[in-house]
C-alpha cells in the first residue's frame, strides 16, 4: 500500500493519483465502504476563514468513515492566533499531539506550504487565500467526469473574479498539466483576469484557451460553465473596486435567458456559496450542476482520507 501524502497544490498531482479518487470517490458514492475503516484515527480542522461545505464535508467524511474529529472554525479568533502565534508554531504543537490528518483553511497564499513545512501528519489544503483550492478542484473534475463521462474534448467557461478565486486557479493547473485536451475561456471583468501564472501554465501545456469579458459569444458552443462570485474578502480596504468588480460582472449574470441559449447536454458548475451570480430561477434545470457539485465533495473527501490515513494499493491506477 502506498500513501497519498496529503494535498498541497494542484501541481503536485499526477493523473493516475487523480484517476484512483475518481475511483475510490465511486464505490463511496455507491456507499460500498467500510463504516469502520477510520476508526482510533482523528483529523483536526483548522480553519482560520469562514467555510460551509469543505469543513462540514471533509469532518462528515470523516465520521461516515468511522474516524473522529477536532477542530475549530475560526480559529483567526478562537485560536492562539489571536495571541500572535505563527500558522507554523500553531501546525508544530498540533501535530505533535498525533491526528492522522490536518485540514488548513488559511487567509493567505502559501499558507498550505507553510504549515506542511512544520508538520509532522499530512496536510490538506483547504484554500489559502488567493491560491489554490485542490480538493474542490478534485471534485470539480470528479463531477465533470461524473456529468459528461469524460474530461476531454470539451469547451469550459471559467467566469467570474477569476484573480482572486482559489479554485478556478486550482483547476487550470490540474486541466493543463493532466487534461489539456479541452479549451478554456477565461471570462472576467477587466479587473479580474486570471493571473498571469496560470495562464503561463496553461501555455506551457499548449492549452487552447481564450479570454472574453463576456458570455454570449461562447455560450452556444460551451459544455461547462462554470460560474464564481467575487472574493469579497479579498478586497479588504478595497471596497469601490469591489463594487465596480461587482457592477462589470452583473452582465455575466446566469439567468434563465442565459441556459435558452446554451447546449441541452450543457452544465453549469459553482463551487459556492453564490451571491447573485446565478439567478436562484434557473436552480430546476437539470443542466444546473452545482447542488450536484457539492454533494460529491463528500466521496471525493472520503476518498482523499482513505488514501492518506489508510493508503492504496501500489499499482491501482
Ligand atoms: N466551495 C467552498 O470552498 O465552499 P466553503 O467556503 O463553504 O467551504
Amino acid at each position: 500500500m502506498k500513501k497519498l501524502n496529503g494535498v498541497i497544490t494542484a501541481q503536485r498531482f499526477n493523473k493516475s493519483t487523480l484517476e484512483t479518487i475518481f475511483a475510490i470517490a465511486d464505490t463511496m458514492k455507491a456507499g460500498h465502504f467500510d463504516t469502520q475503516l477510520l476508526r482510533g484515527k482523528t483529523m483536526v480542522s483548522l480553519f482560520y476563514e469562514p467555510s460551509t461545505r469543505t469543513r462540514l464535508s471533509h469532518e462528515m467524511a470523516m465520521l461516515k468513515l468511522g474516524g473522529s474529529v477536532i477542530g475549530t472554525e475560526n480559529a483567526r479568533e478562537f485560536s492562539s492566533a489571536v495571541k500572535g502565534e505563527t500558522l507554523e508554531d500553531t501546525v508544530r504543537i498540533i501535530s505533535g499531539y498525533g491526528p492522522d490528518v490536518i485540514v488548513l483553511r488559511y487567509h493567505e497564499k502559501g499558507g498550505a506550504e507553510r504549515a506542511q513545512s512544520s508538520s509532522s501528519v499530512p496536510i490538506i489544503n483547504a484554500g489559502d487565500g488567493a491560491g489554490q483550492h485542490p480538493t474542490q478542484a478534485i471534485l470539480d473534475l470528479y463531477t465533470i467526469k461524473q456529468e459528461f463521462g469524460r474530461i476531454e474534448g470539451l469547451d469550459i467557461a471559467l467566469v467570474g473574479d477569476l484573480a482572486n478565486g482559489r479554485t478556478v486557479r486550482s483547476l487550470c493547473y490540474f486541466l493543463a498539466k493532466h487534461y489539456p485536451n479541452n479549451r478554456v475561456h477565461l471570462v472576467s471583468p477587466e479587473q479580474t483576469r486570471m493571473g498571469d501564472d496560470v495562464k503561463a501554465y496553461l501555455k506551457k501545456y499548449r492549452v487552447q484557451f481564450s479570454e472574453l469579458t463576456e458570455l454570449d459569444s461562447i455560450l452556444p458552443a460551451t459544455d461547462v460553465v462554470y460560474q464564481t462570485r467575487v472574493q469579497k474578502e479579498r478586497f479588504v480596504d478595497k471596497l469601490s473596486v469591489y463594487e465596480e468588480v461587482v457592477r462589470a460582472g452583473e452582465k455575466l449574470i446566469i439567468t434563465p435567458d442565459t441556459l435558452k441559449r446554451m447546449k441541452s447536454k450543457s452544465i453549469i458548475m459553482h463551487p459556492l456559496p453564490r451571491v447573485n451570480e446565478i439567478d436562484r430561477a434557473i436552480d430546476a434545470d437539470p443542466r444546473t450542476a452545482y447542488f450536484r457539485q457539492a454533494q460529491n465533495g463528500l466521496y471525493v473527501r472520503m476518498a482523499l482520507l482513505k488514501m492518506i490515513i489508510v493508503g492504496y494499493p501500489n499499482g491501482s491506477n
